[in-house]
């Protein structure tokens, strides 16, 4: 036995999925390179490249779509559900809340079968753009949009969030975060989701825990507060005394440093060529300018240990300027990453091993027991 506090140096199985090599930066899905697949991929795609460990040829490919919009609709009980939900809850609780709820309207709910865990985990994913859009919607007093089955997941989700048809250009850059985001080895939320799913649990569950795990500031939560963060700073005149002060007093800077990438996280390097982009064609050039001088200024001081941007600290800017509201970007990096989460869970659900780690205990031992009265 050994302690290792955070599973740094722990691995806890064999996975096709996703390679990372956190020294060079390189990032693969079932051994394609991210940066092709942000370049040539879809998210339709990427999901059954992750789901089937290889790529579909264009009738499989046009098959899958299929499947995922006819499941776009989230249905009159689960859109219930949704319209009773506190309009100032924050937007991850809501996801988690309403993939747990579709364990309830779901008949195959106990078929533990690996066909039923799948269909599960299609109607997941194919639904939580409408989650996300509806809720939106609802909190200011819009009504839903109805999902449109010929669009595609990006251009679907912008089309029920803002109840208008979203340019390309826009629609192809939140289905390129969608690719990016879309998995990423044995991170915190999909070992959530694999710890529920070796119980024999099932991939609602599992999908809820990793819902939960996610939403924390250290991990998917973090894109979030990149923006606060930026917005707080104010300024590009003000970001060097930000960062000397935080790191002078061992504050964390959001959207910088990771457990395994000890060089740039290719995502970021690839969201912040767009982030420039899409800067360029909104005019949030202050945003970015900012980023980069952040950017700058971090590897000067602290680059030596290996702490750079992740794929937080670019995807920020690149939602805002989108026009996303900042508490729906974590739920947009949980769309994405449910292709992953799926992914795992499916592969963990065909080679299974209940996963219980074990703590060093250092509490006493023999104690009395106390009666109450006592105490
Ligand atoms: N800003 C300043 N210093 C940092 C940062 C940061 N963002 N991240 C790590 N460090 C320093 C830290 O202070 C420590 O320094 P020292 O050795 O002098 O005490 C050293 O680097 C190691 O940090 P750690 O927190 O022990 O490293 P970790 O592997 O446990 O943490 C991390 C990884 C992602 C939790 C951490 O880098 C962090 O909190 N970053 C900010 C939050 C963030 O951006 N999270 C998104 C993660 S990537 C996307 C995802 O997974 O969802």
């Amino acid at each position: 036995m050994h302690m290792d506090k955070g599973l740094d140096h722990t691995i806890i199985g064999e996975s096709t999925k996703s390679f990372i090599d956190g020294q060079k930066g390189i990032l693969e899905f079932n051994g394609i390179d991210i940066d092709a697949l942000a370049r040539h991929s879809t998210f339709e795609e990427v999901t059954f490249l992750l789901w089937n460990d290889r790529l579909p040829n264009a009738d499989e490919l046009a098959a899958f779509e299929a499947e995922i919009r006819s499941e776009y609709e989230l249905g009159p009980e689960l859109l219930d559900m949704l319209r009773l939900v506190p309009r100032d809850a924050s937007p991850m609780h809501v996801l988690r809340t309403m993939v747990s709820a579709m364990g309830t309207t779901d008949p195959d709910c106990n078929d533990q079968s690996f066909e039923s865990e799948r269909a599960k985990a299609m109607k997941v994913l194919a639904k939580t753009p409408a989650i996300i859009a509806a809720f939106s919607r609802l909190r200011k007093g819009e009504e839903p949009v109805a999902p449109k089955p010929d669009l595609n997941v990006a251009t679907n989700f912008l089309w029920m969030l803002n109840g208008e048809m979203p340019g390309e250009a826009s629609a192809r850059a939140i289905d390129v975060c969608l690719v990016l985001h879309a998995d990423h080895g044995i991170n915190a939320s999909t070992f959530s989701a694999m710890v529920t799913i070796a119980t024999q649990s099932d991939m609602y569950s599992a999908l809820t825990s990793a819902i939960g795990t996610l939403r924390g500031p250290l991990h998917g939560g973090a894109n979030e507060r990149v923006m606060h963060m930026l917005q707080d700073i104010g300024s590009i005149d003000k970001v060097d005394g930000f960062v000397a002060e935080s790191l002078a007093s061992k504050s964390k800077i959001m959207g910088f440093g990771h457990r395994v990438y000890k060089a740039l996280d290719p995502r970021a390097k690839y969201l912040r060529t767009f982030a420039e982009k899409i800067a360029d064609e909104t005019g949030n050039h202050d945003l970015y300018a900012m980023s980069t001088r952040i950017q700058d200024i971090m590897e000067r001081e602290v680059g030596d240990k290996g702490i750079y941007p992740n794929v937080d600290f670019y995807s920020a800017t690149t939602y805002f300027s989108l026009g996303l509201e900042i508490d729906l970007f974590t739920p947009v990096f949980a769309l994405s990453r449910n292709a992953g989460w799926a992914a795992h869970v499916l592969e963990q659900h065909q080679d299974n091993r209940l996963i219980r780690p074990r703590c060093q205990y250092t509490g006493p031992h023999g104690s009395d027991y106390v009666p109450i009265e006592e105490r």
